[in-house]
Order: structure tokens, then C-alpha cells, then sequence
């Protein structure tokens, strides 16, 4: 949500923030722009729309000199999206310029306020009110300026801020939203994320809030907000520079369905070792477990879909009862829990306001919170008592699907951990449910390897209007982020019902040639599923069914059926998936949509 991208150095800034940009453009893109100082003042270009606008409007950065700027994608929250309100803003003056990702919850007061002192504002944002604060604040330091204006806002904030006073540094801070620096070589960049900054540098320092840095080309020193300077570690990046570059794919979306096995081998293989789960990173202790009483977990989209599987699979595992939550709800209900509960958050960016601010309602209710995260040193894995990592790698592509299936693959682990801990599995179950995850990344590969039936399936259904899922227990669970694939990337309307809950209304919208996928997976449920999607072939819908290939009979009452490896019956989520995305995919791209990006979408929602 909102990309923020800053350099320093000997090198023209505008071509390398276009390109950091560029990397970055997965949290929003509604519109762009950059600020470059030339030596004389700062120079500010703009556009509505894609990043493409702006890098036309400047030719990739040609028309515009100078070695210092910044420059920042946008994802609209206050004011539609325009090149008056895409960032950087100005001061009044033209002195500062200034980029920003979050959000600014006290604007209104302090644009009136603003406004009472003869400041005229253009454009409907929150952030130029922090233009005009760095200009009314402002004695000729510019860090005692930042140190001022942090005390004034509320909300959100990654800031960068250029003043032409400083012709040779810059200025940045952030609280509750992302920010970077990389180190280079005669070179100092800001990021809202490393991706960003790779092809330069792998050196960075993470920022906690408030820390305030100032950016030279030959160095960067960072203050407290009583203006003392603080050491702090550096942290080196292991990313490979490849994994944010599509590498020879049309989309992003397809490159990380394919890097799905190599994500589920990182995350699995590490933690599995002598054909025991090893959770070094956490510390649940068997006395631990033993007295959890409740196990809450709390995420959005598609990793509110994980926790909704891994209830299913911790209830069944351990017999520990599980709620799962949206994180927004969750923390507006004043949920009911105690020092005795075990909070779940999962979240792939670690930044997703609503899943931090759920995380922080937990802690204030005396719960442990563990994190399953991706982003290392993100708010959600440092304010968690313990944190798993997914080995995910970047994800760029708006919808996720190799962070689901990694956080998927860390809720069996975990439950297998637990299970274990409590005494609730036999050792051959402990030894047979071991090996089936440890198999987990050569079935999705080989469902990878046979896309051509569904990418059939899909030119044959790509025009339908409405497209239902339904499935019982885990294939309802999973039905969900089929659905949400679908609907978010091709702009079909689609639903997920639970089978059985299908004759208590949503069927009277079944008619002739309503597509209806049904997941019938497991065995245990299988002959009530097929029931029902008999009588909605009755009503005249085709069905789509999904199951393992130990399931012949499903011809019966499927028009189409795609089928996956067998596995054991809790682990099927984890293959069943996967052909659920490349079906979103394929109708999405026969329907011409723009995947990776999809309209009115950010990959981080670091707003409410
Ligand atoms: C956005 C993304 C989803 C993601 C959700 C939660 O809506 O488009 O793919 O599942 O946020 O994000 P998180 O980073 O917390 O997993």
C-alpha cells in the first residue's frame, strides 16, 4: 500500500528510482511521481495511472537531472487517484518535498489548523499536510524540523523528505509502516521494501519506529527523536537479485505458482530433521501446550484462509478448540481470551494493519501471539512472542500463492508438533504424516507439470458471469481461496459455500450452465459432497469436480474433472489449491485482465 523508494549518490536518481519504483509497484498503482533536486531546486513530475505514465512523461528518467531524490506509487486512501494527489508533495514554498506511506489520522485538524496560518492546500491528501508542517516548523534544522513533525501527526507513517536547503542529504523516518535503507557504495537508497534496492545493495539497516535517518552519498547516520545518534547493526539481504525480476514469465503470478515446490522445500525441509519436527524458532514447550486452552488465529485474505484450514487441522490433530478470525473484526469485538490462549497470526508481509493491530489486542489480553510470517524483521514478526518464517522469498504478484501454500505447509508442522507434545498421535501416524509433507513439494510439482487440462477448462469457462465453489470441512476451506483467486484476479463474481449450507438458499441461483466447482478430496466426506453436486446438476449447472485420482466414481456426477495425487486426507488442501490458483490464472489471462495487478488492489493493506 503506497511504495516509497529513495537515492542518494553519484549516479542519476531518476532512472534508479523509476526502476526501484518499478519493484515496488505490487503495493499500489494508481498513480506515481518523483522529486529530484538539480542543485537548485527541487524538480517534481507526476501521473495518474501506471508506472509506464510517468516513466513515458520523463523518459525513464532522462529529462530529469540531479543525483537525489525520491519517489512513490500510490495507492489512493484519501483523494482518487490523479497526478495532484499522487506524492511527492510540496511545501508551500517549494523547499521540501515529500513522500509518504500511511496514514496521517489527525490531518483534518491539523489542516485547519494549517490552513488558519495562511498555508492554501491542493490536494485532498493527508500528506500534504505534512509538506506544509516541515515549512512551518522549519528554523534552518532540518532534523529538528522531522523531530517536530513526527510529535504532531497520528496514524501511520514511512516518510521521505527532500529540502533544498540540503543540497547534499535527505531525510526519513517511519512508525507502523515499512521503510528500509540500503547502503551502497557512494550511493544510499530508502525502500518501503529490499526488492526495491536488491541490484544495488544487499547491506541494510531495518528501522525501528521513530528512528530518524539522514542520507549523504558517503554515509547515513540515524537519530532518536531527543536528536542523539544511535548504532545500529546492519543486516544483510540472502535474496537472490532474480527474485523480484519475472525471469523470462509473462506474470509474476505464474513465476511463484511454479516456485511453489522450492518455497515448500525451504520451509519444510529445515524444520524436519531425523523424521522429527524441529521448531527451533519457537518454544513451545510440551508443558506449554499441554495447558493452552485455546488456540485463536488471526489474519486477512488469503492467510485468513490458512487459518481457516488449520482449524480443521489443529482441532482434528490435537483437540485443542480453534477460532479463526478477520483480523478486523477480531479486534473491534473484544474477543473473549486469557493468558491460556495461543494467538496464530499470519500475515505475508508482516505489515497488514488490521492483522498488527488484532496481534496487539491479543497481547493486551495477556495471549502468547506466534507469527507465521514471511517478511523477515517486519512489525508482525517483531512484535510476536515467537515467530515461524515461510522461505517463501519475495511474493510480487498481488495474489498470493506461494505464501499461502508455505504458511499452509507451517500449520501442519506446527499442529504435528503439538499433536505429538499432547500424546494424540501414534508413532506410525507421527513417521506416515512426516513423510506425506516431506513428499508435499513433488505433488505440487507434478500437478505443475499438467496445467494443460485446466488451462482447457478454463477457455471453456472463461465468460461465465458467476462461478460457485463448494466443498465440506477442508475443500470448503480451501473452496474460499479458490474463490477469492478467481473473483480478485478475472473479475468473475464467485462464492464459496459449504456443500451442505447450499440448499438453504444459494441453489436458487443456480441456472442452466452456472459453473460450479465442487472439491470432493477427502474420503470420508466424499458421498455427500457427490450428492450435492448431483442436485445441482439437477437444477441445470455443469460441474467442475476436483479430487485424487482415488476417486473414479466422481465421473458420475461431474461434467469435468481435474484430479491431484493422493495424500494423507489432512495434507489435500495443500495440493488442492494449486489448481484452483491456475484456473483463477488462466481465466484471468484468456479474459485479457491485468493479473498481477488486479483494479483496486494492494498487496499490503497497511491502511484499516
Ligand atoms: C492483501 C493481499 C492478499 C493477502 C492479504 C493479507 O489483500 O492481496 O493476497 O492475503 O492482503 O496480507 P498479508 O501480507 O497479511 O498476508
Amino acid at each position: 500500500m503506497c511504495g516509497i523508494v529513495g537515492y542518494i549518490g553519484q549516479q542519476q536518481a531518476a532512472p534508479i528510482l523509476l526502476d526501484g519504483l518499478s519493484k515496488l509497484e505490487y503495493r499500489g498503482y494508481d498513480s506515481a511521481g518523483v522529486a529530484v533536486f538539480d542543485g537548485d531546486g527541487i524538480s517534481v513530475n507526476k501521473a495518474r495511472g501506471r508506472l509506464e505514465a510517468l516513466y513515458n512523461k520523463i523518459d525513464g528518467g532522462n529529462t530529469v537531472s540531479g543525483s537525489m531524490g525520491i519517489g512513490h506509487t500510490r495507492w489512493a486512501t484519501h483523494g482518487e487517484p490523479s497526478d495532484v494527489n499522487a506524492h511527492p508533495h510540496l511545501s508551500r514554498s517549494g523547499r521540501f518535498a515529500v513522500v509518504h506511506n500511511g496514514i496521517i489520522e489527525n490531518y483534518i485538524a491539523l489542516k485547519k489548523r494549517l490552513i488558519s496560518k495562511g498555508f492554501e492546500f491542493i490536494s485532498d491528501t493527508d500528506t500534504e499536510v505534512v509538506a506544509h508542517l516541515f515549512e512551518y516548523y522549519y528554523k534552518g534544522d532540518i532534523i529538528e524540523t522531522m523531530i517536530k513533525v513526527i510529535q504532531k501527526v497520528e496514524g501511520s507513517y514511512a516518510l521521505g523528505v527532500l529540502c533544498s536547503d540540503y543540497p547534499d542529504q535527505f531525510v526519513a523516518v517511519r512508525k507502523s509502516s515499512p521503510l528500509i535503507v540500503g547502503l551502497g557504495q557512494g550511493e544510499n537508497f530508502i525502500a518501503s521494501d529490499v526488492t526495491a534496492i536488491l541490484k544495488y545493495t544487499r547491506e541494510i539497516y531495518r528501522l525501528e519506529d521513530n528512528e530518524i535517518v539522514v542520507l549523504k552519498k558517503d554515509g547515513v547516520k540515524i537519530y532518536n527523536t531527543d536528536k542523539e545518534e544511535i548504532q545500529k547493526e546492519t543486516n544483510t539481504i540472502n535474496w537472490d537479485v532474480s527474485a523480484a525480476e519475472k525471469g523470462g514469465y509473462e506474470h509474476f503470478m505464474m513465476k511463484e505458482m511454479e516456485e511453489q515446490p522450492k518455497a515448500l522445500r525451504d520451509t519444510i525441509s529445515p524444520r524436519i530433521k531425523d523424521g522429527r519436527v524441529i521448531l527451533d524458532d519457537v518454544s513451545l514447550t510440551p508443558e506449554y501446550v499441554k495447558n493452552i486452552n485455546t488456540i485463536h488465529i488471526v489474519a486477512c485474505g488469503s492467510a485468513y484462509h490458512v487459518g481457516m484450514v488449520g482449524k480443521y487441522i489443529i482441532e482434528q490433530m490435537t483437540r485443542i478448540p480453534v477460532n479463526v478470525d478477520i483480523a478486523s473484526e477480531f479486534h473491534y469485538r473484544d474477543p473473549i481470551m486469557s493468558d491460556k490462549d495461543l494467538t496464530i497470526v499470519i500475515s505475508q508481509s508482516g505489515e497488514t494493519a488490521d492483522t498488527r493491530a488484532a496481534l496487539d489486542r491479543a497481547k493486551e489480553k495477556g495471549s502468547r501471539i506466534l507469527a507465521i510470517v514471511n517478511v523477515v524483521g517486519s512489525a508482525i514478526a517483531n512484535a510476536a512472542d515467537d515467530v515461524i518464517y515461510t522461505w517463501a522469498g519475495p511474493e510480487i504478484a498481488v495474489a498470493t500463492t506461494k505464501a499461502y501454500s508455505t504458511q499452509l505447509a507451517v500449520i501442519y508442522l506446527l499442529a504435528l508438533h503439538m499433536a505429538d507434545a499432547l500424546g494424540k498421535i501414534s508413532a506410525d501416524e507421527y513417521a506416515d504424516m512426516i513423510e506425506e509433507i516431506q513428499s508435499l513439494p513433488d505433488k505440487v510439482e507434478e500437478i505443475l507439470k499438467n496445467k494443460d487440462n485446466i488451462q482447457y477448462l478454463a477457455s471453456k469457462f472463461f465468460s461465465s458471469k458467476s462461478i460457485f465453489f463448494i466443498g465440506r470441512n477442508l475443500d470448503y476451506a480451501v473452496s474460499l481461496e479458490g474463490s477469492l483467486k478467481l473473483k480478485e484476479i478475472s473479475y468473475i463474481h464467485s462464492e464459496a459455500y459449504a456443500a451442505g449450507e447450499l440448499k438453504h438458499g444459494t441453489i436458487s441461483l443456480i441456472e442452466d450452465g452456472t459453473l460450479v466447482i465442487a472439491l470432493a478430496t477427502g474420503g470420508r466426506l466424499f458421498d455427500k459432497t457427490v450428492s450435492n453436486m448431483k442436485e445441482v446438476k439437477a437444477r441445470g449447472a455443469v460441474v467442475l469436480g476436483l479430487t485424487t485420482n482415488e476417486h473414479p466414481n466422481i465421473h458420475d456426477a461431474a461434467d469435468y474433472v481435474i484430479e491431484i495425487p493422493k495424500t494423507h486426507e489432512l495434507l489435500l488442501p495443500s495440493l488442492a489449491v494449486v489448481p484452483l490458483q491456475l484456473f483463477g490464472y488462466y481465466v484471468a489471462s484468456l479474459k485479457g485482465c491485468d493479473i498481477d495487478k488486479p483494479r483496486n488492489l494492494a498487496k499490503s493493506v497497511t491502511v484499516e
